[in-house]
């Protein structure tokens, strides 16, 4: 998979509905063809195999993640839950398990949030936490809508049935590498997840007025990005706390016109903010319109709020058939919460749901360098091909 959208340093960059990733998918397609499974798609272009068997009536057990990475993300994050489910399925098959329901493989789009903002758009789009409508005019940086998207990834897969969002599923399990350093720091192969930490993300936009650079006095330049600079500063002390439990990141900022001798007319940043404990998350997040206001001087400021996500549990059966599956084929397991975000917290909402992590090198994670033992890889699909086994027998 890691060819699709290969970067010179060994990385991936797959953005969700580009052409990189409608390659992953004619491959995963052809696979799940070969292990006997039909995929089909919905109105916002998700990717689901379904192999038939057991009561074809009967909610499915679910599985999978995204095929959608980060501009210079790993080979890891979330293809691997694509692919151990695959892999789950294909052991299932092979050993002959007899199963009372079917089985599906998801690849959701647009997970990342990385071409659109927000991320997780298949996920909540496909449980009803949002309409599919709802996301169709946003835009990446080059203008290309997600409605535009959906329309070239039709065109590339005409034939692809397209089914109903909302279906009932009997529970969703996804694998996936840690994205942190806990897992490995104590020497453990799988990790249980308890749940997923809250998050909010903003869109600012701060807009001056565009001028020239040797003629402007300072007293009369609405410079947006000196405006941007002081309300990141002004957001960046107030999340600074003692413990370092605030996860607080300005990872995009583009500056209009961009040119050496302008005084920028218009600066957009986003704002993602993590915190494990839902009130104070709630706190730092309403105080972001504030303080983009108070520190944006002579320019003015739109503060847009994409994502108010408080932290969440997974259900104990879950947790706990996780754990069985782990000591039952011997690998050494510890329970952690999911500082990432996945797609596991809207289905959380509408089925029983889990997480199995595996450790990844150094914790290293959104980075071209990105990596996880074959061994480590296979013990988690292994656990998950056992909890799935056991959900779909
Ligand atoms: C998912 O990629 C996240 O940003 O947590
Ligand atoms: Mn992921
Ligand atoms: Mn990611």
């Amino acid at each position: 998979m890691a060819r699709h959208g290969a970067t010179a340093s060994g990385g991936v960059n797959r953005q969700a509905l580009s052409a990189e990733e409608f390659a992953a998918w004619r491959e995963l397609i052809e696979w799940g063809r070969t292990l006997g499974m039909t995929p089909y798609t919905d109105a916002i272009g998700n990717l689901f195999l379904r192999l038939q068997c057991g009561d074809p009536d009967a909610p499915a057990v679910l599985t999978g993640s995204h095929l959608d990475s980060q501009p210079s993300g790993g080979r890891f994050d979330g293809v691997f839950g694509v692919l151990a489910g695959l892999e789950a399925v294909q052991s299932i098959v092979d050993a002959g398990v007899p199963l009372a329901r079917p089985i599906e493989v998801v690849a959701w789009m647009n997970e990342e949030g990385s071409r659109f903002a927000p991320g997780m758009m298949g996920s909540s789009a496909f449980t009803g936490a949002a309409t599919p409508e709802s996301y169709f005019e946003i835009r990446d940086s080059a203008g290309v809508s997600v409605a535009d998207g959906l329309t070239q990834l039709r065109a590339a897969f005409p034939d692809l049935e397209r089914r109903a969002l909302r279906r009932p599923y009997a529970a969703y399990l996804e694998a996936h590498i840690e994205q942190g350093p806990v897992l490995e720091g104590a020497g453990r192969t799988i990790g249980i997840v308890t749940g997923i930490q809250g998050k909010q993300t903003f869109r600012v936009t701060v807009r001056g007025e565009e001028a020239h650079a040797g003629t402007t006095l300072r007293r009369e330049r609405k410079d947006a990005l000196l405006a941007a600079i002081d309300i990141i500063g002004a957001l960046s002390s107030e999340a600074r706390d003692e413990a370092d439990l605030v996860k607080f990141t300005v990872g995009r900022l583009v500056v209009e016109p961009n040119a050496p001798s302008v005084v920028p007319g218009r600066a957009i940043f986003s704002v993602d903010i993590r915190h494990p404990d839902s009130a104070v998350l709630a706190r730092l997040g309403d105080a972001v319109p504030q303080l983009c206001r108070a520190h944006a001087g002579p320019c003015a400021v739109e503060v847009v709020r994409l994502t108010a996500a408080p932290s969440l549990a997974f259900p104990d059966d879950v947790t706990h058939a996780i754990a069985e599956a782990a000591e039952r084929l011997g690998l050494s397991a510890m329970r952690l919460p999911s500082a990432a975000g996945h797609d596991a917290r809207f289905l959380n909402d509408v089925c029983p749901t889990g997480m199995i992590f595996v450790p990844c090198k150094d914790g290293i994670s959104h980075n071209e360098a990105e990596s996880a033992t074959p061994g480590d890889l296979a013990a988690g699909a292994r656990v998950l091909a056992e909890v799935i086994a056991q959900h779909a027998r």
